[in-house]
Formats: C-alpha cells, sequence, structure tokens
C-alpha cells in the first residue's frame, strides 16, 4: 500500500506504547492525561440527556449546521463572557473536542514547510496533528510563569512562523501558567509581528487556590488589533466530560469561516446529541458545582502529591508545583548519584507498580531526558502517598 507522504513525518505516540503497561495488576498510574471519572456530574448528564430527548427529538437527531447547535454556541458565549471575553455565538464554532479544533487550524493554516512555533514541552497530540500538515515545529523555551517571551520574540524574528501555539494556563505537560505581564507582552508581540497565537485553555478552570491570569482572549479587549491575530480553543472534556466530544474555537471571521467550511468536508457538524445535552446541563445550572468539586479534589490531590515528592525524593527531583490543571511537570537532577534519564527511571518505576510519562516525547525537537510528567488527577491522596513511596524505591 501507498500511504499519503504525509505519514511520514509522524509516527504513533511512545506514550501509548507506554500505555500497553498499564494493565499490571495493583499498578498506580501518574500517567494518564484522564480526568477522574468519578468526578463527572453522571446525574446530572443524565437528565439534561434526558429532556433533551424529551423536547428536542427532532433537532438532535436530523443532521445539524456545521457551524454548532445554536443553543450550545449561545450557552458557549456566556460561558466565555463569564470568563471575561466578550464572545458572540456566530464568532465561536462548535467542535468534537478542542483537538478538533487544534485540527481545523492546522488544516486552515498550515502549509507543507511552514514554521510554527511551539511551547518545549507542549502537549503531544498538537506536535503531531501540525506535523500531518507539513510544518516545521520549532520549540520555544518554558519556566514556571510559562513561555519566555524574549525566546519568543527572537524565535519569532528568526523564523516567521505560520503560528505560535501556546498553552498559557495550567499547561501540559509543563504545569506552568504564563505570567500577566508576559500574557500582555505576548498580545503586543503578536501585533506587532502580525503573528497569530492559538491559545490552547482545557485546563484554565481547573485552578486550586486563586483564579489564574485572565486569558489571552479575555485581555485582547485591552492590546488594540490582538483579537485580529487571535485564536481561541476551549473544551468541555476537563471540566465535565471527555466523552461528549465538546470543544470549541474562536478565531477571526476569515479563520473561523475557511475553518467551517473544513470541518463540514471533514465530519459535517458534531453530534447533536451531545451538544444539545451540553446545552441542556449549562442551562440546569449545575456546572459551578461541579467545577468546585473538581477543583477541590485536584487541589487536594496536587498539595499530597508536592509534599510526598518533596519528602520521599527530595533533591534527587526538582519541580514546580502547578498552582491548577492537572500535571506535575518535574526533572531528576541526579542527585540521588543515578542517571538522569527518565525513560530509565520510568522502567525501573513500572516493575515497582508505579507509572508516569517521560517527558522527552513532549518536545518536538532537542528533548530534556531528565523531565517527567506526572498526573494526579485519577490517584486518591493515598494512592499518591502509595505512588511516590514507590517512586522512591524505583529512584
Ligand atoms: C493541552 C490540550 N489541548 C487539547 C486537548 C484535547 O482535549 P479535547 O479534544 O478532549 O477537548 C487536551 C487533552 O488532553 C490537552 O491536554
Amino acid at each position: 500500500m501507498q500511504y499519503a507522504e504525509r505519514l511520514q513525518h509522524v509516527e504513533t505516540s511512545a506514550i501509548r506504547e507506554l500505555f500497553k503497561l498499564l494493565g499490571k495488576p495493583g499498578i498506580i498510574s501518574f500517567a494518564g492525561g484522564f480526568p477522574d471519572p468519578a468526578l463527572f456530574d453522571a446525574e446530572g448528564i443524565r437528565t439534561a440527556t434526558a429532556q433533551v430527548l424529551e423536547h428536542q427529538t427532532d433537532a438532535v437527531l436530523q443532521y445539524g449546521a456545521t457551524e454548532g447547535y445554536q443553543p450550545l454556541r449561545q450557552a458557549l458565549s456566556q460561558v466565555m463572557s463569564e470568563r471575561g471575553a466578550a464572545v458572540q455565538p456566530d464568532e465561536l464554532i462548535v467542535t468534537s473536542g478542542s483537538q478538533q479544533a487544534l485540527d481545523l487550524i492546522g488544516k486552515t493554516m498550515i502549509s507543507p514547510g511552514d514554521k510554527v512555533i511551539m511551547e518545549a514541552p507542549t502537549f503531544l497530540a498538537t506536535i503531531q496533528c501540525f506535523r500531518l500538515y507539513g510544518a516545521h515545529v520549532i520549540g520555544a523555551p518554558v519556566d514556571a510563569h510559562g513561555v519566555d517571551v524574549d525566546q519568543l520574540e527572537a524565535l519569532i524574528a528568526e523564523h516567521r512562523p505560520k503560528l505560535v501555539y501556546l498553552i498559557p494556563t495550567f499547561g501540559n505537560p509543563s504545569g506552568a501558567t504564563l505570567s500577566l505581564e508576559r500574557r500582555k507582552r505576548v498580545l503586543e508581540l503578536a501585533v506587532r509581528t502580525q503573528t497569530l497565537i492559538v491559545e490552547d485553555d482545557p485546563y484554565g478552570e481547573l485552578y486550586f487556590d486563586a483564579p489564574p491570569p485572565p486569558s489571552l482572549l479575555a485581555l485582547s479587549a485591552e492590546v488594540p488589533g490582538s483579537r485580529e491575530v487571535l485564536a481561541y480553543c476551549g473544551s468541555l472534556s476537563k471540566v465535565l466530560s471527555p466523552g461528549l466530544r465538546v470543544g470549541w474555537l474562536i478565531a477571526p471571521a476569515g479563520l473561523l469561516g475557511r475553518a467551517t467550511m473544513c470541518k463540514q468536508f471533514s465530519d459535517t457538524h458534531s453530534s447533536n446529541l451531545t451538544q444539545a445535552t451540553a446545552a441542556q446541563y449549562l442551562a440546569l445550572g449545575r456546572m459551578p458545582a461541579a467545577i468546585a468539586k473538581v477543583r477541590s479534589t485536584y487541589a487536594q490531590r496536587a498539595h499530597v502529591m508536592a509534599s510526598c515528592l518533596q519528602q520521599e525524593l527530595g533533591d534527587a527531583i526538582a519541580f514546580n508545583a502547578p498552582q491548577g490543571g492537572m500535571f506535575f511537570w518535574a526533572r531528576l537532577t541526579g542527585a540521588d548519584g543515578h542517571a538522569q534519564n527518565a525513560a530509565e527511571f520510568a522502567k525501573r518505576a513500572i516493575e515497582k507498580l508505579v507509572a508516569f510519562v517521560p517527558g522527552a516525547p513532549f518536545y518536538a525537537h532537542s528533548p530534556d531526558p531528565a523531565t517527567l510528567r506526572l498526573s494526579f488527577a485519577t490517584a486518591d491522596v493515598d494512592k499518591i502517598a502509595q505512588g511516590v513511596a514507590r517512586l522512591r524505591a524505583a529512584l
């Protein structure tokens, strides 16, 4: 079979290979990127689905508009205004998860050989997705306060990228949050260089103690011209349920129209049933309580993970405790005398029945082999303590 040339540039993720080992009985996993299913508001979703099937049967069982189910577009416009960004319903389209929004951006914007800048490290699926369209991906360094804007500016000047992809709030995998000052600088830089910024924001609502700075989209109201060079991807996956596959894309009209056209050729529209369910769920007013539960549960788990890592691994590991989201990004310092290779450490850890993801695959190039990602989302506090003790045994 002669497969398409574009497949030459991507491979199935190394992380998926690791996941095959996770079925081992008794394993404690910090490896996944899934939310905790115990936190799904199943009762609320059941109620919303039943109401939709009772009252909107024809609309949800029929084909619908590519742009999305109108009541959901209206509800998401309301969600965005509660998050500080004025967005009209026709300024967003509903997508099948934010993953599809990213794919549509890739399809709409990237030609083979185009350069794209992303944080190093960043969300692996976006690296793969943009590469599928032929992007040449360039990594921009990240610290505890998000992407280094001086370096980003230099990279933009050097490479003139087609777009810059950022996860400014509780990044996956970095856990980092871009500071307010850097957010403003990113927007000013985007306007000055006329570079499209793609803000991916599935985790912004999952803050622990205090809300993060406003999204780039919300801040764009303060930086003239920035809204015209900004696309925003939102998702209900981490706050409600990933199985609903409800995400959305907000973008300047030209990009949004073309992305809608590409979506039409791809899946016609996202499921009306889950879109209507999401709209009905939001109308029921259950979201604030559901999010509050997710926030407090993850906050407790993150605090326990931070103190256990500190106690058990001491200076063998360095990390910045995240202020929200689902991930710790850590680095083996070699202070325990062992080689600083997280992939080797992962193998020893699996033998001790604890799993995490080595950091290298999250880099488009020049990986730091000493890095790793730990998710605290699905393990309860006892499992977290036990899992970190096993990590120590695996050092
Ligand atoms: C940074 C980031 N973007 C996008 C996604 C895709 O989420 P979904 O397609 O479920 O909305 C994820 C999922 O893990 C993610 O971590």
